[in-house]
């Protein structure tokens, strides 16, 4: 059981808080190129760690971050004009590029002090998809990482955005929790319930194939956080047993195989009780975008529009659920990302972890607090948080394999053990 003090530690994330400290050492996603569509497009108002950014695309496709007050009198950069190489205030017009100069001033005819003020610029990269963000201090600057799906074209990438009203550590427990994917993911998971309600719904997803619902877990620490093997008996019979190994690499990106895909789920906070889910699924082999929006349930138009991002239900709608629906759907929703998101939302803004009780199927869950509380330990005491200066991520993977008893899991990552090696 967790104490009060405890849970507001890993779970506040603004500028002045131990985690906000420690989240600020990381790179983070805080757009889709998406969201971003062309050059000059509409500039887009987001948030990242409780504080709000404009991010904007120039004139010639180069994006910025910048705080989202402007600095002459504080009004919102979002509603901008994006012209001609810059973001112009709609108030007084001042002009800022994306580094942040201040390059017209309509309303102050000396052009001296466009020298002397600037907009908070952050820097930023876009890679494969997703606009990534440093806010920490400059001088902690880590370098910059890249994963197994900046390796594959961008045909075999699929990469949805989707914030919802909760805060980001029970989405991302959700995201190594291995016990309820056979459970709450029963409509694309469990072949008997499958086989038994014959839905139009069957055969769209593979995403993993599993009836025993009390695996076994079995962790162990890594330089890029953890990773840990969810084993359960084989549905092939024959002695074999099923070894799912997820890695969660620090701060907040999970690695959950698919049958012929992987999803790679960042769960970056927007503020306290908000947070970006940022899904981006690859594949060796190209990926149509429909089948993949239709697995994640982000499909459904009521509840989430892919220009918007939010996810919309909410109580008044039961979050969703269509219980008529619960003799075809186990959960009267449909899609897991749906489904995870729905879990999170229904355990309130923060989740109060002092009135849990843990048993032992939560120990991955346990151990991502432990490693993200580790992470603030080392911040907290000035030294860097774990794997910030690791580069290549490119070979931590998921698995789902079906292994001779006498095989050991970790065989099955022998590629986070290598890592592992090179790192110490
Ligand atoms: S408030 Fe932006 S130019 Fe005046
Ligand atoms: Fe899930």
């Amino acid at each position: 059981m967790m104490t009060r003090q405890e849970n507001e530690t890993l779970c506040r994330v603004g500028p002045d808080t131990p985690m906000g400290r420690t989240m600020r050492r990381y790179w983070h996603p805080i757009a889709t190129s998406a969201q971003l569509p062309s050059p000059d497009c509409a500039p887009l108002r987001t948030k990242l760690l409780g504080e709000n950014f404009v991010v904007f695309r120039d004139s010639d496709g180069k994006v910025g971050v910048l705080d989202e007050g402007c600095p002459h009198r504080g009004v919102s950069l979002a509603l901008g004009r994006v012209e001609e190489g810059g973001l112009r205030c709609l108030y007084h017009g001042w002009k800022f590029n994306v580094e942040g100069k201040l390059l017209e001033t309509p309303n102050h005819p000396d052009p001296r002090i466009c020298d002397v003020i600037k907009a908070k610029a952050y820097p930023v990269r876009e890679v494969s998809g997703l606009i990534w963000a440093y806010i920490g201090d400059a001088a902690k600057e880590p370098p910059f990482r890249r994963y197994a799906f900046d390796e594959v074209p961008a045909s075999n990438r699929v990469i949805h955005r989707i914030d919802v009203q909760a805060n980001y550590l029970q989405l991302a427990e959700g995201g190594v929790d291995s016990s309820h994917v056979g459970i709450l993911h029963t409509n694309q998971v469990r072949p008997s319930w499958r086989a038994m309600r014959q839905s139009s719904d069957q055969g769209v997803l593979d995403a993993a194939v599993m009836e025993d619902n009390a695996p076994s877990l079995e962790i162990e620490d890594t330089p890029f956080g953890y990773h840990y093997a969810a084993i359960r008996q084989s549905m092939a019979g024959g002695g074999k047993r099923n070894v799912r190994v997820t890695p969660f690499i620090l701060p907040t990106l999970r690695v959950i195989p698919a049958t012929f895909y992987y999803f790679n789920v960042f769960e970056t906070p927007m503020d306290d009780v908000s947070t970006a889910t940022y899904i981006v699924t690859h594949s060796d082999r190209p990926l149509v975008d429909e089948e993949i929006t239709k697995v994640v349930g982000l499909d459904d138009t009521r509840f989430y529009s892919r220009s918007e991002c939010a996810f919309t239900a909410t109580w008044a709608e039961r979050l969703g659920q269509d219980r008529a629906s619960m003799n075809q759907s186990w959960t009267g929703l449909w899609g897991i990302q749906r489904e995870d998101a729905v879990m999170a939302l229904a355990a309130g803004p923060i989740l109060d972890r002092t009135k849990e009780h843990l048993v032992a199927a939560d120990q991955a869950v346990v151990r991502l607090r432990r490693r993200l509380m580790d992470a603030v330990k080392l911040v907290e005491s000035g030294h860097a948080p774990p794997g910030v200066n690791l580069t290549d991520l490119t070979k931590v993977l998921a698995r789902d394999q079906d292994v001779a008893a006498d095989v050991p899991w970790q065989d099955l990552a022998r590629e986070h053990q290598e890592f592992a090696a090179a790192a110490e």
